[in-house]
């Protein structure tokens, strides 16, 4: 089977930036046809400039990034600086970009892009839903064109930034709605599952082992987001986004159910809460919702993708 076309959204975020190394060090799957960057874990300034980094950290500084949407569509602006540092990729001291980001604003990128793709082409999501949904939006019969979205964002169970509800969906709950009710095949990566990818001292070490460039940056991000996140996870960060390029890669690593989720756009408690109906009694399932995956099997995929990088950054 060829390399599937790719389009990659995100907000780096550490996480964010190392499944950006893990799918461009996947070229054998993986035709990337752009990156995208969202405000989310900080604004948009800060997570462009940062996949553009990211980029260069890769040894790929032609890889186009597209600048996208500043704000969500409705709700006011969140961001999450406590847990990302004020850079976005704290740990990783990474030099300014070496090239400027694309003329086009990414919703104009994607509604472009899949609209005249000549095979229809797969949405990586790792951070709010604002410019897809925008792109859904402004010209919907792109959708015809996905192959198929898979989404970091919510939770079956407990959310993260607040009880009820998951960063990403949080963050821009409309344009979440949006997507998920767009009738294209999607899954939910959520915390239920990326909360059992956990960066332990031992799994951080054997990606030190390396010896690279990349691997360094990778472990000084892991370093830095475990220690504002280890009160929440036992041994070490969750690495929630590479969990989607994951079960790009291997979806055999993983388990996990159809069923119908909705998003709370109200509510004063639970606004962004993925309501997901594990039982099948309110309609029909607009997901395949991630439950399980055999963590040592993504660690050992994600250092053996990261070796395939550079050495050093050229
Ligand atoms: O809740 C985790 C998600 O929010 C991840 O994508 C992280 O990068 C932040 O965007
Ligand atoms: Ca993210």
């Amino acid at each position: 089977m060829g390399a599937r076309p790719l389009i990659i959204d995100c907000d780096p975020g550490q996480d964010d930036a190392i499944a950006l190394l893990m799918a461009i060090a996947s070229a054998e799957e993986f035709d990337l046809l752009g990156v995208t960057a969202v405000a989310g874990n900080v604004p948009l300034a800060k997570t462009e400039a940062n996949a553009r980094r990211v980029r260069d950290l890769a040894g790929w500084p032609e890889l186009p990034v597209y600048a996208g949407c500043p704000r969500p569509m409705v709700r006011t602006p969140v961001t999450a600086e406590a847990v990302h540092g004020p850079s976005g990729i704290d740990g990783a001291d990474l030099p300014e970009p070496s090239r400027t980001a694309e003329e086009v604003h990414a919703v104009e990128f994607l509604v472009q892009t899949l609209a005249e793709a000549p095979s229809s082409v797969t949405l990586a999501t790792l951070g709010p839903l604002t410019n897809v949904a925008l792109a859904i939006i402004k010209n919907p019969s792109i959708l015809d064109n996905v192959a198929e979205i898979v989404a970091m964002g919510g939770a079956i169970g407990l959310g993260n930034v607040t009880p009820a509800a998951e960063f990403n969906i949080y963050a821009d709950p409309h344009a979440a709605h949006v997507v998920f009710e767009a009738g294209v095949p999607l899954t939910m990566v959520g915390l239920d599952v990326t909360r059992q990818a956990i960066a332990t001292p031992a799994r951080i070490e054997a990606i030190r082992s390396l010896e690279t460039a990349p691997a360094a940056a990778v472990c000084g991000m892991l370093v830095y987001y475990g220690a504002q996140t280890t009160t929440k996870y036992r041994h070490g960060p969750p690495l929630h986004d590479p969990c989607v390029i994951a079960h790009l890669l291997k979806p055999e690593l993983f388990e996990g159910r159809e069923m119908r989720v909705a998003i709370e756009l109200a509510g004063e408690h639970c606004q962004g809460r993925t309501v997901c109906d594990v039982h099948g009694r309110s309609g029909a399932p607009n997901a395949r919702v991630l439950e399980r995956v055999d963590a040592d099997g993504f660690f050992a995929l994600l250092t053996e993708r990261l070796a395939r990088l550079p050495v050093a950054t050229p």
